[in-house]
Parts: structure tokens; C-alpha cells; sequence
């Protein structure tokens, strides 16, 4: 079957403003009356909502990370085979909240298997299926978590929590950088300071020329 659609993926660490700008993007797809289908992941289909609640689930907090990225690809490949391809076989443009970039940052950078053993993982999993353009929202980790978690506390151990959690987002947020070395054309970091407003016009300055491109 050919592929006739656009699939569009949204990226960006805890807190970053990546699934309200999802939402504006789509509202904006729709109010043109371009034909949008929407994935999350992990999540999107009924299986894979199955595994999210699986992955974060805070009774299983000694996940390993090859167990992390197995689920991850697992739900990925269901929402590929129940939501994805049919849509983009029906010529719509697939929006999709997190794919293989998320894996590669969490799983590859910040939990340290490497980018190859993810990318192995998706050609199993996935084949050839990648974005056309990936979006990704990138902030300050600080003010991210901030914004992701808005707790004070002075509590000990929370505060060594919260040391823990900053470390890893900011891997994760060097995972997101090296991919947008790697790949400059199809993976764009976009400012997510400012107003909504602000960061979903930049999120639409990548976004239209393909739209145009297509048309
Ligand atoms: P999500 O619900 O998108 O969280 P947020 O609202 O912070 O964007 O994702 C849930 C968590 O799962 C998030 O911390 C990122 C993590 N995750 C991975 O570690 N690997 C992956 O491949 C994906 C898709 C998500």
C-alpha cells in the first residue's frame, strides 16, 4: 500500500508544553478542514493503554529500562497497526503525542541503552514507519519541572528526589538535542518560551510549508 498522508509527531520533556500545543495544532488542522487523526503514546489504543498504566505505575519502580523500552515499542507497534498506518493509507495526516524520539531520549540517553539498541527495536517493531516532521518543545529543564511538578517541599528525601529527576531530564533533554544534530530536517527544536500563542505560531512556522508542499 502507499503511504499518502503526513505524519506529524510531537516531542519535548515532562512539562514542556508539547500536548497543549498538540491540541492547538490539531484544532487548527481541523478548522481548515484538513482530515486529523490523533495517537499518544504510549497510550492510543486500548492495548496500549493498558501498558501506560503498566509503565507508570508507581508499584513497579524497579522497571528496567530494556522492560521500559520492550513496552514502549510494544503499544507502538499496536498504535502503528491500529491507528497509524490505516490513517495514513487513508491519505489523513497523523498527529501523534510522542513516538521513537521519546524512546530514544528516555530509554537510549537518559537511561543509557544507546540510541542503536532503540533503533534496533524500531526496525523490528516498526520497519520503515517515521515521522515526516517531528516537533519538539524544548524549555529549560528547571522550569519545565517546575511547571510539571508544582510542589516546594523541604523534605530531605524529596529534595534528593528531585536532584535524581532533574539529572535525568536533563539527559533526556541532551537525547532530544543529539537527535536534532542528527536528523536537522525532519526534527525541529522549537522555542517553548513564552505564551501559548507565541510557541504554537513557531509550531506552525514548521508545520505550513509542508501543508503547502502538499497541497
Ligand atoms: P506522557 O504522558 O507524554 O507525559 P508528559 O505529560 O510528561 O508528556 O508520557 C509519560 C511518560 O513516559 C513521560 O515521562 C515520558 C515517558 N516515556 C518514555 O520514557 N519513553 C517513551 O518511549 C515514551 C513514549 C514515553
Amino acid at each position: 500500500m502507499t503511504r499518502r498522508g503526513l505524519f506529524i509527531t510531537f516531542e519535548g520533556s515532562d512539562g514542556s508544553g508539547k500536548s497543549t500545543q498538540m491540541k492547538l495544532l490539531v484544532e487548527r488542522l481541523k478548522m481548515l478542514g484538513l482530515p486529523v487523526t490523533e495517537n499518544q503514546e504510549p497510550g492510543g489504543t486500548q492495548i496500549g493503554r493498558q501498558i501506560r498504566r503498566i509503565m507508570l505505575d508507581p508499584a513497579h519502580e524497579e522497571m528496567s529500562p530494556m522492560t521500559e523500552l520492550l513496552l514502549m515499542f510494544a503499544s507502538r507497534a499496536q498504535a502503528a497497526a491500529e491507528i497509524i498506518v490505516p490513517a495514513l493509507e487513508r491519505g489523513e495526516i497523523v498527529v501523534s503525542d510522542r513516538f521513537t524520539d521519546s524512546t530514544l531520549a528516555y530509554q537510549g540517553e537518559a537511561r543509557g541503552l544507546g540510541f542503536e539498541t532503540v533503533l534496533q527495536a524500531h526496525r523490528l517493531a516498526l520497519g520503515s514507519l517515521l515521522p515526516d516532521l517531528t516537533v519538539c518543545i524544548n524549555i529549560d529543564v528547571e522550569a519545565g519541572l517546575a511547571r510539571a511538578h508544582e510542589r516546594n517541599s523541604e523534605d530531605e528525601s524529596e529534595a534528593r528526589l528531585d536532584r535524581q529527576r532533574l539529572d535525568f531530564h536533563h539527559r533526556v533533554s541532551a537525547g532530544y538535542r543529539r537527535i536534532a544534530q542528527r536528523e536537522p530536517g525532519r526534527f525541529r527544536l522549537v522555542d517553548g518560551a513564552g505564551s501559548r500563542e507565541e510557541v504554537a505560531e513557531r509550531v506552525w512556522a514548521e508545520i505550513s510549508p509542508l501543508l503547502s508542499e502538499r497541497a
